[in-house]
């Protein structure tokens, strides 16, 4: 089978690596991939966000499964257009995408469905906005209501901070993004994500996993797209994972269904935990990145079998092999990020990292330049390790960053510390 991913992070590459773990997975093309996914697939030059030339690229080199790695596309509509021309795609349709890329859609998704989130009103002109946050008063969250690389919500803890946030969107700080917000009540609790596959109405979940959002150690610091992670989470319990199931998702995935715009492909469920009751904080409709990384490792060369049944509406004949293990993840950033930073600086120490299913550095920003390999983005790398215990896998990511080589990146040295904590294992 020949299959294309779409996509070039950290995230691609892990999803690249479990394919490749799979003897069915024949020819494996990445687009636009980077240097750490070119030693191990073909790496194209496509505009992933042009559904027709993609369609074009995946009928002349023959592909038969194509997964789409990021959200942008399928908010473009990709998924749709490959669907259209009978090519088995892992991505929801645009009108399905919508659960990420509209965040007033999401609210009035589970306000249909009765699925418990935060209270909140959507509002499309600032006065309005600001009257509602003076009613309510702070802590509140104020949301763009479209996709702002995830810059896009700010948790205010002062009624002031809130005030100012509306006239920053509205003033178009996040651009189109930023013409509608919404505006939600503070939840506190426990954060967790929860990954699972939806083939329409099948749900197959496929792990849960924690992140940390945080530049520095301690949580400290400015949000990023997310500095490390681990799989599973503790929190998500049995029972939790049951409440989720059956409050959350299974009621949103009927809703969809009956609007006529059904889910296909991964849904990221994005939940706060407290007193062991799951509420919703957002949907992603891709996996998470690094979150990916995590789960790519526990589940290996089956992710093939799951992702090809979900785009082919065979969910239901599936089941997921889980083994006892855990993985954890920790991100190396260029120095600098979130903010500005420098490109072009040369990564070593790469080459004589062991590559397992027990210790893998995925790359999310390289480059090859001069035989070498430099950084090209904000997130370069993340190093991956897999083991029985979250102590061992833990050990295992951190003996990895700890070889490379790479005088500006940094990296946080406290992933996994709460379930560490409280874990003897
Ligand atoms: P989102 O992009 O919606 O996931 O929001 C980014 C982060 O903001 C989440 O991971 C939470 O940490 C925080 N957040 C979002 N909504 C809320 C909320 N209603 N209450 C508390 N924290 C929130
Ligand atoms: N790590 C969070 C995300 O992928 O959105």
């Amino acid at each position: 089978m020949n299959i294309l991913i779409l996509g070039g992070g950290g995230r691609e590459h892990a999803l690249a690596w479990a394919m490749l773990q799979n003897p069915k997975c024949d020819r494996l093309i990445v687009a636009p991939g980077n240097a750490g996914i070119a030693l191990i697939a073909d790496c194209a030059n496509l505009d992933i966000m042009n559904g027709e030339a993609v369609v074009q690229f995946a009928s002349d080199e023959a592909i038969d499964f194509v997964i789409v790695g990021p959200e942008a596309p399928l908010g473009a509509g990709v998924a749709d257009d490959l669907r259209d021309a009978g090519i088995d795609v892992f991505g929801p349709s645009a009108a399905a995408a919508r659960l990420e890329t509209s965040k007033s859609f999401t609210k009035a998704i589970c306000d249909a469905a009765g699925a418990p989130t935060a209270a909140y009103g959507h509002f499309t002109h600032a006065d309005d906005a600001k009257d509602y946050i003076r009613t309510q008063g702070a802590p509140i969250v104020v949301k763009a209501d479209g996709l702002a690389a995830g810059k896009g919500v700010i948790v205010a803890m002062t009624e002031d901070e809130a005030l100012a946030a509306v006239d920053d969107m509205f003033a178009g700080s996040f651009g189109d993004a930023g013409a509608e917000v919404v505006i939600e009540e503070f939840m506190t609790g426990e954060e967790a994500s929860f990954f699972v596959l939806v083939d329409g109405q099948t749900v197959l979940p496929v792990g849960t996993a924690q992140d940390h959002k945080r530049a520095f150690d301690g949580d400290k610091g400015p949000n990023t797209g997310g500095m490390g992670a681990y799989s599973p989470a503790p929190v998500m319990t049995d029972a939790v994972t049951q409440k989720a199931l059956d409050q959350i998702v299974r009621p949103t995935m009927a809703e969809m269904v009956r609007r006529g715009t059904p889910f296909h492909g991964v849904l990221f469920v994005g939940l706060m935990i407290e007193d062991g009751q799951p509420r919703l904080v957002e949907y992603n409709v891709r996996f998470g990145d690094p979150e990916c990384q995590c789960l790519m490792m526990r589940l290996g060369g089956q992710v093939l079998d799951l992702t090809l049944a979900c785009a082919q509406g065979r969910l239901s004949e599936m089941t997921v092999n889980w083994a006892a293990d855990h993985a954890l993840t920790v991100v190396l950033a260029t120095e600098g990020y979130p903010g500005a930073y420098e490109k072009g600086s040369v990564i070593g120490g790469l080459e004589d990292l062991p590559d397992d299913s027990f210790n893998m550095v995925f790359h999310a920003g390289t480059d090859r330049a001069d035989g070498r390999f430099v950084a090209t983005g904000g997130r370069v790398l993340t190093a991956t390790g897999r083991g029985p215990t979250l102590a061992e896998a833990h050990a295992r990511a951190y003996a990895l960053a700890d070889k490379i080589d790479w005088p500006q990146g940094f990296f946080r040295s406290d992933i996994g510390f709460r379930a560490l904590s409280t874990q003897k294992t």
